[in-house]
């Protein structure tokens, strides 16, 4: 009986491994040219992996990879002779390839072989021979079945990069690492690494040890201290981990804006007196380096050495952007630098600065990358490297005037933003060649990138943001238009799902999860709530209440009536874990609600709630101000009037405002309030006072109301005062500021 259970137990294996496997041919980026075979290449303990002696770095690299996707571990030999089952790998320099990542991978029943013209073509083959091979599963005991076919690939562009914010928030090593792996497994071969801002200096420079010893650290509002750098010997580890994954790791040192942290260690850099405090504000600062000291150059100069020293890219990133120029504008050094070199506006100036940093690179064989302001002025020179990232006329611009541009266009390739923003068709949708370029300019284009600036995206973040948009830029950034179609796209994503949970990552959303609709009864007075999820995979729940947990929820199955003043939660559900952002919807069912209304003033278009009825509709804006509820005032005071349908007893009035004031938004300095019974004479009742602090970074929404002795009232007037313009700390001072206004109420 015993062995009779053990013969069992070994054919079973066998005897599944010889049925064609289910699993076709998924791969992401999608190759540039497949023909399918007939039949499976059986990947097996019995399977060599055959390569010449110099390869053996990549052998080993294919086998630890094979055992982390087969629990197999191959043997390596470099010569086939009386091998059966054989993975070859080959160099073979005969090839005539488009680029030389390409590569040239057979499988066929009998043996499966991998050839390109370098290694970094090998490279890029295997991560195509991986994900072939079927995850594991019951059946796996016999093998791997890895469908018959010819792939003859390469890359479109030669530039496939990521560019992670560690600024904003820091990531670990063996995050970062990790990314990498995942960054090879699509194809990508540039890791950009934004190490400095205004927020935070995280690369350790031994020359200035205060840039980490003050620049890596902040305090944030609640008066903890956030920090976190990578030493030399980190960064080493990486760039070597990297380059072993045929990556190239290019730094970003940002200047000279963005440099806050820097200015915060060594203010002698800065056009004004200081001192700094290291960034905890999202968004741009206004203090910069000064070019009219030359030892602001020497300073820089001895960063950018030790930075060559341990970056062999043969690109450097200066960033370049968002650099504002008042304080060169105010700078009597400034303005003298600008009559000596004959530079007629501060943008001249900014190219004046780029331009000397620039030659100091090209003068040690290395060469600039800057975001597209750098165009600003009289440009770079002519090696310098422009990314676009507002929009794609930076790229137009570059390659017109000969530089070599890198796509990035903040709409399409910013992956920081919500899916709820940028969706992944989206993401599969664009080009990273300008259809305005003729074929000549379009050599000059580079390649494309993704980012994830990490404001908004501490580590933990980062999967459910990067994933699964990430691997519609590698099909952008890999595939000829001819061979992209975003629902072939979308089922072989299907097949990727499977991988990234096998790797433990945290994908989130394709897009916002869940499109909703309100209705009002009239008869029945309650609101009707219909949910619909948006894409497979995912269901949703919802509670009424303050708070959604996913055990407390209740499943959502059909519309949901809602009968009095409420907050309705919903999130979606994916893989057992609530995903994206919750809809809030506040209702509330007062004396109010579907009144007449008008305002004096004009609201903005882009927030205009389809139009003032929104203030009295029952529905209340929620945490996200573009939700198409809220009313968006610029820079002026809001004069509401309210007429409810009939006299009505009340004696408390009030609105709910808004304050997001890295967006701008402030709450009002104060709200009056007026009612009246004939829309002639009317009384103030009271003027709500703000309470919430003016510096509080969060998003943040209030009700301003007054009580009052209880009286017939028909009409109500409501007079918000804006904050009129940013206050002088703002990062926006002096700029118009936002009032937000959603629902008007009575009781
Ligand atoms: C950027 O997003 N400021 C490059």
């Amino acid at each position: 009986m015993q062995h009779f259970l053990i013969v069992l137990f070994i054919l079973i294996p066998l005897f599944y491994s010889e049925a064609p496997a289910k699993e076709s041919i998924n791969v992401v980026p999608e190759p540039n040219s497949i023909v399918t075979g007939d039949g499976y290449f059986l990947l097996s303990r019995a399977t060599t992996i055959v390569r010449a002696k110099d390869l053996q770095k990549l052998g080993e690299y294919l086998n630890e990879q094979l055992g982390i996707f087969t629990h197999l571990q191959l043997s390596e030999m470099t010569s086939a002779d009386g091998i059966k089952s054989v993975i070859l790998l080959e160099l073979d320099k005969s090839l005539t390839e488009p680029t030389s990542e390409a590569y040239e991978l057979e499988v066929t029943p009998a043996k499966t072989v991998l050839k390109a013209k370098t290694e970094a073509g090998l490279f890029t083959g295997i991560q195509t021979l991986l994900q072939l091979i079927p995850l594991p599963n019951s059946s796996s005991d016999g093998g791997f079945n890895i469908p018959a076919c010819t792939i003859k690939d390469y890359p479109r562009f030669g530039w496939r990069g990521l560019n992670l914010d560690c600024v904003r928030h820091f990531m670990t090593k063996d995050f970062i690492k990790r990314y990498i792996d995942l960054l090879a497994y699509y194809k990508f071969n540039v890791f950009h690494w934004h190490l400095t801002d205004d927020q935070g200096w995280r690369i350790q420079i031994k020359k200035y040890p205060r840039l980490t010893e003050i620049g890596a650290w902040r305090k944030e509002a609640d008066g903890k201290m956030y920090d976190g750098f990578y030493t030399q010997e980190d960064i080493k580890e990486i760039v070597a981990y990297a380059k072993s994954r045929f990556i190239t790791v290019v730094p970003e040192i940002e200047m000279p804006g963005h440099c806050e942290a820097s200015l915060a260690s060594y203010p002698e850099n800065a056009c004004v007196p200081g001192p700094f405090e290291v960034g905890i504000q999202w968004g741009v600062y206004k203090d910069i380096y000064n070019p009219a000291k030359e030892s602001t150059y020497t300073f820089l100069e001895n960063i950018l050495t030790e930075v060559m020293d341990l970056f062999p890219s043969h690109y450097i990133h200066i960033g370049g952007d968002e650099v504002p120029k008042i304080e060169w504008k105010e700078n009597e050094a400034c303005q003298a630098l600008m009559k000596e070199k004959g530079l007629k506006s501060e943008e001249e100036l900014q190219s004046y600065f780029i331009r000397r940093i620039q030659k100091f690179l090209e003068s040690k064989g290395r060469q600039i990358i800057g975001w597209d302001e750098i165009l600003e002025g009289d440009g770079p020179d002519s090696g310098g490297v422009v990314e676009s990232w507002r929009g794609i006329d930076g790229a137009i611009q570059a390659a017109t005037s000969g530089h070599y541009t890198i796509l990035a266009p903040g709409g399409y390739t910013y992956l920081s933003q919500d899916a709820d923003g940028l969706s992944l068709d989206t993401v599969y949708s664009f080009d990273p060649v300008p259809p305005e370029l003729t074929p000549d300019e379009q050599k000059y284009v580079l390649g494309t990138e993704a980012s994830m600036w990490s404001e908004r995206a501490p580590q933990e973040t980062v999967d459910s943001k990067m994933f699964p948009r990430l691997l519609a830029i590698a099909e952008d950034a890999w595939t000829n238009p001819a061979e992209k179609n975003y629902d072939n796209f979308h089922e072989r994503l299907q097949s990727q799902y499977r991988r990234l949970a096998y790797l433990g990552v945290d994908y989130g959303l394709e897009r916002k999860a869940i499109s909703y609709r309100t209705t009002f009864n009239k008869e029945k007075k309650e609101f009707i709530i219909d949910l619909t999820p948006t894409q497979a995979g995912i269901t949703l729940r919802y509670e009424i209440g303050d708070t959604l947990t996913l055990a407390g929820s209740h499943p959502y199955v059909k519309p949901v009536p809602i009968s009095s003043t409420a907050t309705f939660i919903a999130q979606a559900e994916m893989n057992g874990r609530l995903v994206g952002n919750p809809i809030y919807l506040s209702f509330i069912t007062d004396k109010a609600l579907n009144a007449d209304v008008s305002v004096e003033e004009a609201c903005s278009p882009e927030y205009s709630a389809g139009g003032v009825k929104s203030l009295v509709d029952g529905i209340r804006g929620t945490a996200n101000f573009r939700d198409g509820l809220w009313l968006g005032y610029k820079g002026t005071d809001i004069h509401a009037t309210v007429e409810l349908q009939k006299a009505q007893n009340i004696s408390e009035v009030g609105a709910g405002f808004y304050q997001s004031i890295s967006s701008y938004i402030f709450m009002p300095t104060s709200v009056e309030f007026f009612v009246s019974k004939d829309g002639k004479d009317f009384e103030s009742v009271g003027v709500a006072k703000n309470n919430v602090p003016e510096k509080d970074p969060e998003t943040l929404m209030a009700d301003f109301k007054v009580k009052f002795r209880a009286r017939d009232v028909r009409y109500v007037k409501m007079v918000a005062k804006s904050i009129g313009v940013c206050p002088p700390w703002h990062i926006g001072a002096g700029a118009k500021a936002w009032l937000f206004i959603d629902e008007i109420f009575a009781n």
